[in-house]
This record gives structure tokens, sequence and C-alpha cells, in this order.
């Protein structure tokens, strides 16, 4: 028996409502495979622990998360605490301490699915963006000054390192190279940011040096978010900086459905310490309690999570059960044309998930 120690941290809003659905899964699939054991550990971290203990996580939470194999997170985030605090204050140490450089994201068009693009179809929206997720536009550093006067003033420094920059771009080509793929496409602002941009794109050319068969191309971002929308077809591998990474990936799951499906991994490929699984989306206040939430998105991270354990077919299995619900077409939450609950739509995909692997 293979045992996998996996940290669970739901956090707010429709986050530990999904989570549900997708420990369910979890232990589904476990059950299918015989030989598999997830131990999950709930933590209890979220704007609801800050309320009490002033702070998103433990002072040793990082010390607590690394004993584990995998990080599955939900969403965080509450009308009573700023965002800048839940986000600082959780996510981000975990993707920084952990050196989960690459930040992961599908943007595919499942079956049973339409993108809002007239015209576009399944074959055209099947694509891969590689966001960089420690560095780049999301530094803390910088500062403000003269609070309060009219000469009050605020920097923000963007940071681009030389290490941090090849690693993402080479992960970008070999990611391209391992799924049989030819095209990588950086997103740049060469014109407009004229120091951290050209330096991105030297390092983007001379890691292509080594990736000759690859069809490498530079796109300034603003013209990139007008291709993902005109052209989608024409991606196979998207890199980007932090912030434009960010960007690019809330318009791609608006093309393939929306957030509801939108998984991303924040991936330490090295494996050093775990990499963290999490829907694209956030605590959704709006309909948080209501049990709507769509589950695919978590469900599908965990899909992404059994990829990165190793465990390809059963990845792949939890994703063409999601896929399988879809074309069947009827149970749907109401953010993709349904009536069903959060919890109908994940018995639905369990249900697949036990005809295909039972
Ligand atoms: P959001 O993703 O929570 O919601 C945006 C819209 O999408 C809302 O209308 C919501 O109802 C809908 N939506 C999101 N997920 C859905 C799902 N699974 N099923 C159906 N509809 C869904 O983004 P928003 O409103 O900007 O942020 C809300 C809170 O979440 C804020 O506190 C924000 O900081 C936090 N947040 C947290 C993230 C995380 O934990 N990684 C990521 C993004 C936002
Ligand atoms: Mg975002």
């Amino acid at each position: 028996m293979k045992h996998y120690a996996v940290a669970v941290i739901a956090g707010d809003g429709i986050g530990p409502e999904v989570m549900a659905e997708g420990l369910k899964m979890l232990k589904a699939v476990s059950e299918i495979h015989g030989g598999l054991a997830f131990e999950t550990r709930s933590l209890p971290w979220n704007c609801q622990y800050y309320a009490t203990q002033g702070r998103m996580m433990p002072e040793n939470g990082l010390d607590i998360l690394r004993e584990f194999d995998v990080i599955l997170l939900g969403a965080v985030g509450s009308p009573e605490v700023p965002d800048h605090v839940s986000v600082w204050e959780l996510i981000l140490p975990i993707r920084r301490a952990f050196q989960q450089y690459v930040n992961l994201r599908p943007i595919k068009l499942l079956k049973g699915l339409e993108s809002p693009l007239r015209y576009k179809r399944h074959d055209d929206l099947d694509f891969m963006v590689v966001r960089e997720n420690t560095e780049g536009e999301y530094s803390n550093m910088g500062g403000r000054l003269h609070p309060g006067t009219p000469y009050e003033l605020a920097v923000q420094n963007n940071v681009f390192t030389r290490y941090g920059v090849e690693r993402i771009v080479r992960y970008a080509f070999k990611l391209a190279v391992e799924t049989g793929k030819t095209r990588v496409t950086a997103a740049t602002k060469s014109n407009g940011i004229n120091h951290s941009m050209p330096f991105w794109d030297e390092i983007v050319r001379e890691v292509s040096l080594q990736f000759p068969q690859m069809d490498t191309k530079l796109y300034h971002i603003d013209a990139l978010t007008a291709y993902f929308v005109s052209r989608p077809e024409s991606f196979d591998v998207v890199v980007a900086s932090n912030l434009f990474g960010d960007i690019l990936t809330d318009l791609g799951a608006a093309i393939v459905g929306g957030l509801g499906l939108a998984p991303s991994g924040n991936i330490n490929p090295e494996k050093t310490y775990p990499s963290m699984f999490e829907p694209i989306h956030g605590s959704a206040p709006d309909i948080a309690g209501k049990g709507i939430a769509n589950p695919i998105a978590q469900i599908w991270s965990i899909s992404m999570m059994l990829d990165h354990l190793g465990h390809r077919e059963l990845g792949k299995l939890v994703l063409d059960s999601i896929e399988a619900v879809l074309v069947e077409g009827k149970v749907r939450t109401p953010d993709i044309g349904g009536s069903a609950t959060t919890r109908e739509l994940g018995g639905a995909i369990r249900e697949q998930l036990y005809r295909r692997g039972g």
C-alpha cells in the first residue's frame, strides 16, 4: 500500500463546500485503485482563524506543511479580512517557502461544454499556461512615503532574477517536449517595460536555443490577450510572468466555461517540497452557503495532483469522469446552465468514476 500525506486547507466561503466533494472523490480514487491511501489532515487556517488568532496560520505553519507530500487548497478570502492579508499571509508564503515556482493552469474546453467564443471547438481550446509563481510583479519590495499628503507616493518593485526566469522558461519548454507539443509562446511587454521585460525576452531566446525543434514566439501581453480570443488554437504552452500569467489565466478560464471549472497546480518540480493544488477561483462570497458552487475546478485540481504524484492514469480517469458528466448534460450547477447542487454534481462525477474504474 502506498501512502500519501495530504494537508487540506479548505479555507473560506465556497472553499469548504467544493473541498468536501474533492475529498470524497479522492477517497473514491483510492478505493478504485486499491493500493493507494491518502491520509488527509484538515488545517483550519482561514479568515475565521484570523479573527481569533490575528494571523492566517500558526507561526510554525510552514513547518507543519513541510511534512506533507502534497497540499490541497480550497479558497481563502472573506469580506471581513482585507484580501492582501488573506493572500499574503497564507497562499503566497506557501508558494514561496516551498519553491512552488510553477503555477500550471490547463486551458481546456471539456467535451459537453461550449465556449463563449463562437466557432471555437474542443480541439481549438486545449493548451497550458505556465505562470511564474515566486517573483516578478508580486514582490513585496517597495513602500509608501508621505502618507496623507498631496505628494504621497507608492513604489512597488518588479523583481526578475536570471535564476527565476530561466527555470520557469525551461519548465515550459520541457513541458512542451514531454506532452508532444511543438509551440511555446512567451508573454512579454518589452516595448513598454524597458528593463525587466527585455531581460525576460533575452532569457526566453537563450533557453529556446536548447529546444531548436520548438516553434518559439514572443508576443506582447496586450496582443496576446487578444489572440487568446481570436485564435486560441495557435497555442500549446504559454509561459508568462506572475502578473501576466494571472490575468491571462482568468481570461483563459472564461473562454473554456468559467472559474468554476478552472484548476491549478503550484508546483515544485524538483519535489524538494510539497506542491499545492487548488481551483483558480476564490471564496465566492456571493454564492457561499447556498450549496451551488461548481466543484469541478476542485476535483480537476485533484486530477492534477494525481498526475504530479506520478499516477497519470488515475488523473486521467478523474478528468474523464468529469467530462462524461458534462457530456451527459443532466447534472450541472447554475454557473454552467443547470440547477444541480455542489453535492449532486460531485456525486454524479463519482458515479462515473466507479463506472469507469470500478
Ligand atoms: P471569486 O473567484 O471568488 O468569484 C468570482 C465570481 O465567480 C463570483 O461571481 C463567483 O460566484 C463565481 N465563482 C467562483 N467560483 C465559482 C464556483 N466554483 N462555482 C460557481 N461560481 C463560481 O473571486 P472574487 O469575487 O474576486 O473574490 C472573492 C474572494 O476570494 C476575495 O476575498 C478574494 O481575495 C478571494 N480569492 C481567493 C483566491 C484563492 O484562494 N486562491 C483566488 C481569488 C480570489
Ligand atoms: Mg487570479
